[in-house]
């Protein structure tokens, strides 16, 4: 099959990790014998760099062209103190919104591989940790509006809205609930509906949805005791169902108390049309150039990118294959090392992905 992927590097590190995902792609196209091509696109601080803007239209529409499109990382003390309505963050909220990318789903797992980075005490981890956040992605305080910064009363004063229709809630509860079917058949809808009038709507019609689906299992929970039961017991999880910025938040937490953050994929999905791949992690900007950052949650991403956005799933059993490969075979990144292991660089870990590919 012949299918283009439009490449955003950004910032940081992604660059060099958007190659290593590049080269397992190819790596995937010579063993299946299909043909990717791949065009590149701006965004972030090199798009303000390059034209001011941190999403130029062309790259919008390199992106809706593509079959998939597949980000590495933006951003960086470079740009911080650019208004925030330009800042490289906007390049990535903007393709969201303007792709219609919805539905966010971040997996989080512990590797029996890398079983000693986890952050958890042991007797937890032991229960395991294999769960996905199913974040929406358009809505909520990240695009609600009236918002806005201005003097009341003598007083600086910021405000921001937070608002979700039944349509948004219904169509990513399906997702979760299709999702949970795929796997151990469990939602939890995270939210705060003892406080806010948007969380009562989000669990009401959660509710209804749920109807649809007899055989999931659906629970409900506030979202500061998600956050603690997040670390008490992970293993109680499947999927987690909730709101932009309750799973902006969730899935940073899920992520890192796997204690591996640079090995952990995204997706970013639309109704139609292509959808977005990349690494949960940011774009380091401390070990940018270096060689020294881990490629595996990028590389892992095209692995998503392949069985979601393009129905190869054979093919991203390859890459995740890979990837454990190397893992079990002993070769670590510096964020992942641990006594004993072989520490290799960047493009050395690809080359070893790509080999076993
Ligand atoms: C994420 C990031 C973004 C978000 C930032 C960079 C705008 O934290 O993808 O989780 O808040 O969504
Ligand atoms: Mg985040």
């Amino acid at each position: 099959m012949k299918k283009n992927i439009c490449l955003l590097p950004g910032d940081g590190i992604g660059p060099e990790i958007l190659a290593e995902g590049v080269r397992a792609l190819k790596a995937v196209a010579a063993k299946f014998g299909h043909e990717f091509v791949f065009e590149e696109a701006l965004i972030g601080g090199a798009a303000i760099d390059a034209t001011g803007e941190p999403l130029p239209a062309v790259t919008v529409e390199k992106c809706l062209k593509a079959d998939a499109v597949y980000l590495a990382s933006v951003g960086g003390p470079k740009w911080d103190e650019i208004p925030p309505e330009k800042r490289p963050e906007k390049g990535l909220l903007g393709i969201r919104k303007q792709m219609g990318l919805f539905a966010n789903l971040r997996p989080a797992m512990l590797l029996p591989e890398l079983a000693g980075a986890c952050l958890l005490r042991s007797d937890i981890a032991a229960r395991g940790l294999d769960l996905i956040v199913v974040r929406e992605l358009t809505g909520d305080i990240y695009f609600g509006e009236p918002r806005g910064l201005e003097t009341r009363d003598g007083l600086r004063t910021g405000y921001n809205t937070m608002i979700y229709n039944e349509e948004e809630i219904r169509r990513i509860a399906r997702v979760a609930f299709e999702t949970a079917s795929r796997r151990r058949n469990k939602v939890c809808s995270v939210e705060k509906s003892n406080v806010l009038e948007t969380s009562r709507l989000w669990k009401a019609v959660v509710q209804e949805v749920h109807a649809d689906f007899p055989g999931v299992e659906l629970s409900h929970m506030y979202v500061d005791n998600a956050a603690m039961q997040l670390v008490r017991d992970p293993s109680q999880f499947d999927v987690i169902l909730t709101g932009n910025i309750f799973g902006d938040i969730l899935s940073d937490e899920a992520s890192v108390i796997t204690g591996s953050l640079g090995m952990l994929p995204s997706a970013s999905m639309g109704a139609s049309g292509p959808g977005l791949f990349e690494p949960i992690h940011g774009s380091a900007p401390d070990i940018a150039g270096q060689d020294k950052a881990n490629p595996l949650a990028t590389i892992l991403s095209a692995a998503m990118m392949l069985r979601l956005g393009l129905g190869m799933p054979a093919e991203a059993d390859a890459i995740e294959q890979a990837v454990r490969a190397v893992l079990r075979e002993g070769y670590r990144t510096v964020d992942i090392m641990e006594d004993g292991m072989t520490a290799v660089g960047c493009a050395r870990m690809g080359e070893l992905v790509a080999e076993r590919i």
